[in-house]
């Protein structure tokens, strides 16, 4: 891997060129979107990061308008220099670690229906966009999310590095909590798409840790249920600066299972 130019990605047969198509979106669409907008903007002023508050303002996502990635490209173009790049689903880890590290969030472009508007099996648009996309605005987090992706890249043919990378990747830009005045904030997409999580994440209910990359490590997530536990920074540069104890730990980890 690491003597492959860094922009390898956009070279691999593998990676479909696909683009959001704006008009297709139905009236259903438009109304899922809207519904999910409006229950959980209002709970957001209280609960999530100033960085996430001050991202959507600034990518300007509205009730009434599905995100148009056109715009939210030309908006992060101007504000960290990351785009957005459109993918049918899950796709292979090389490929999604290979975009970041290339300043590229991966994003589906399909909306759950009416039926699914609390439960999904996998990532829809309304996620990617709504809980992911402000986030892009912050510079040390993106600047930590390429830097971890660069991480993974180097150890992506060890499958047990990347379960453990998964790990940080969950506990942080999905399921992350900031301390800010004192008070818990979340910036984790995985909880901001959902507004009972957003609830939950902040009661007395579940643990909170301080952050702890080695304790992060070690500790296995769940997908099909709220967690129990939730890992708490200080700061976005916190995270940005433990990128290399991340590195460190991890070479640890991964040769102490080769020992067996
Ligand atoms: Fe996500």
């Amino acid at each position: 891997m690491t003597n492959k130019p860094k922009d390898w990605v956009f070279l691999d047969p593998r990676l479909k060129k696909m683009r959001q198509d704006y008009d297709a979106y139905t009236e259903e669409d438009f109304k899922v979107w809207k519904i999910l907008f409006e229950r959980q903007i209002v709970n957001l002023p209280k609960a999530a990061s100033k960085a996430y508050l001050d991202g959507i303002k600034e990518i300007n996502f509205t009730a009434d308008r599905i995100a148009d990635f056109a715009d939210v490209n030309q908006r992060l173009a101007k504000s960290t220099g990351w785009a957005i790049h459109v993918v049918p689903g899950l796709i292979d880890d090389d490929l999604f670690f290979g975009l970041m590290n290339n300043k590229r969030f991966c994003s589906s472009t399909w909306m759950r229906s009416m039926e699914q508007l609390d439960y999904l099996e996998e990532p829809d648009m309304f996620h990617d966009a709504f809980a992911h996309m402000p986030m892009l605005t912050n510079q040390p987090y993106v600047d930590f999310l390429e830097n971890l992706s660069g991480i993974a890249l180097r150890f992506i043919d060890d499958k047990w590095a990347i379960e453990l990378l998964s790990r940080i990747y969950w506990f942080t830009i999905e399921f992350g909590l900031i301390r800010e005045e004192g008070e818990l904030k979340i910036y984790g997409a995985g909880i901001l798409s959902s507004a009972g999580e957003t609830k939950f994440s902040l009661s007395s209910e579940p643990k909170h840790y301080e952050y702890n990359v080695r304790k992060i490590l070690n500790t296995p997530f769940w997908k099909d249920k709220f967690q129990d536990k939730y890992f708490v920074i200080e700061s976005y540069e916190q995270l940005f600066q433990s990128l290399p104890e991340i590195e460190e730990v991890l070479e640890e980890m991964v040769s102490e299972a080769a020992k067996g």
